[in-house]
């Protein structure tokens, strides 16, 4: 018995066959170019996912040596937001048109207009947002009308390969919610939303709940990835809805926090709430009749990597002479310098800024820079940085009446347990990692497996397969001196943002 998930991330499709206790059987990785043709613009080709899922699947069966009979279902994830174009005869009509495309300000502020703030947040709980695909969208009706003329299908990235697989024009909640077109707290496309963006909803693909079933694997499909005909293919979910799941986070209490490129905060919660100011996304969560409170920062282990990339030139060049990691070194030397990194404050705005303050013109900023301080207390300073623009949005999550008490710790990042106990001094919560890294993937693959019957519910698919690693309490102590450093940091940004805005315009 196996379960396959696949996980279609921006710059790669990663495909992992699981046993029905989460072991991995097999995984592969295919990647793929990302293109920029302008500024703040990113596409990708639909065609390569296509062949990135077809080159891994097979590869996973290859490796594993399981027949493709005893698969009992395939879980979908990947990349939210993005959107993919189809024409009458199922072709892409254009490159997709990506999350982290920032092209559509002007859109946002159109559907904002047209619908009033007020609404459009009850509604789809969400803020117009260029990330999102409502903009997009009207961003290719207002520039490539003739392009939009003759689509017949709107698709995020994994519902493409939903179609590829099965043939079916479909979706499910936790994806569909970073539309801007669904209504959230209902669970179904918006008619009001829709009717007032004057978009068709038959465009769009029909909703499931995130481990229903939702087609079956076509043979042509079979023969393109050597699955089985008729092989299941469940909703799946977005990438952070599907990394909860892959992380056991399914009850109230329970929540993540990535330090990939970006930080990433995702926490469960059993009823709806929305932030009135629009700093965290409120999505359905990939368990039924629930939802997901989440944060995004732009520059978490990326202010790290910025760091190591311009200033780190001697901890590179011992780490490959050591054969070890140059973030080890860099984690040494920043556990020489003391809380609060003797007075320094590093803000991590250097792509400006999602969660909690939605800021585009934010930028980075050592504060308090003195002669007295050394590369140790720097990387200190950025390791705290990000610290505290997590805990900040945890403050908000808090402030919502969102429960945080159990979190785990994922991304490059959080294989440091010096950075993980910072979380957790900040947090005031004790901070566990997960025994296998395959998040998405495995998350995914658990909802397959509730959509074939292999388990009876999500939260018994999580108990048979996700293990916690190691747990870090708070050190109170320690929590006690952060927290002037951390209400300075708070500070900073308002006190600044008049001048990020003129030196954007400068
Ligand atoms: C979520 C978000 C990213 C993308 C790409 O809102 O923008 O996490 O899903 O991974």
């Amino acid at each position: 018995m196996a379960l396959i998930g696949i996980d279609l991330g921006t710059s790669g499709t990663k495909t992992v066959l699981f046993d029905e206790n989460g072991r991995v059987l097999a995984s592969h990785t295919a990647e793929y170019p990302l293109s920029q043709p302008k500024n703040g613009w990113a596409e990708q080709d639909p065609h390569d996912w296509w062949r990135a899922v077809q080159e891994t699947v097979q590869a996973v069966l290859a490796k594993s040596g399981v027949d493709p009979a005893d698969i009992r279902g395939v879980g979908l994830s990947g990349q939210m937001h993005g959107l993919v174009m189809l024409d009458a005869q199922g072709h892409v009509m254009r490159p997709a048109i990506l999350w982290c495309d920032g092209r559509t300000q002007g859109e946002c502020d159109e559907i904002t207009e047209t619908l009033g703030r007020e609404k459009l947040l009850a509604i789809t709980a969400n803020p117009a947002l260029p990330g999102f695909t409502a903009g997009k969208i009207l961003w290719v009706r207002k520039h490539e009308p003739e392009l939009w003329e003759k689509c017949r299908h709107i698709l995020l990235p994994k519902d493409y390969i939903r179609y590829k697989l099965t043939g079916e024009f479909a979706t499910e909640v936790s994806d569909a919610s970073g539309m801007n077109l669904l209504d959230v707290p209902k669970r179904q496309w918006s008619g009001e939303v829709l009717a007032a963006l004057d978009i068709d909803p038959g465009l769009l693909g029909r909703m499931y709940e995130s481990c229903e079933v939702t087609g079956a694997v076509t043979s042509a499909a079979a023969e393109a990835t050597g699955l089985a005909p008729g092989t299941i293919v469940v909703g799946g979910a977005g990438d952070n809805a599907a990394a909860a799941i892959g992380t056991g986070v399914v009850e109230a209490g329970k929540a993540f926090t990535t330090l990939g490129t970006s930080g990433v905060i995702f926490a469960h919660a059993d009823s709806v709430t929305i932030d009135p100011r629009g700093r965290v996304h409120t999505f359905c969560s990939a368990v039924p009749g629930k939802w997901t409170v989440m944060s995004c920062t732009l520059a978490a282990g990326l202010s790290l990597q910025w760091f190591r990339n311009q200033f780190c030139a001697a901890e590179r060049e011992a780490a490959q002479a050591m054969g070890t990691d140059p973030y080890e070194l860099m984690t040494a030397e920043a556990r020489r310098s003391p809380i609060g990194a003797n007075r320094l404050l590093y803000l991590p705005y250097l792509m400006g800024e999602r969660s909690p303050l939605l800021d585009s013109d934010a930028r980075g900023a050592f504060v308090g820079l003195s002669a007295i301080h050394t590369r140790c207390d720097l990387i200190r300073a950025v390791m705290e940085g990000v610290a505290y623009s997590q805990r900040q949005c945890l403050d908000v999550f808090r402030e919502m009446g969102v429960d945080v008490s159990d979190m785990a710790a994922c991304g490059g990042g959080a294989r440091s347990p010096f950075w993980r106990q910072m979380l957790s001094d900040l947090y005031g919560c004790p901070v566990k990692t997960i025994a296998s890294d395959q998040g998405p993937a495995l998350g995914t693959a658990i909802l397959a497996g509730v959509g074939a019957g292999v388990y009876g519910s999500v939260a018994e698919g999580c108990a048979a397969a996700v293990r916690a690693g190691a747990r870090q309490e708070p050190d109170p102590e320690a929590g006690a001196r952060y927290e002037p450093f951390y209400q300075l940091y708070r500070g900073v940004y308002p006190a600044l943002r008049e001048s990020f805005h003129t030196l954007a315009g400068l």
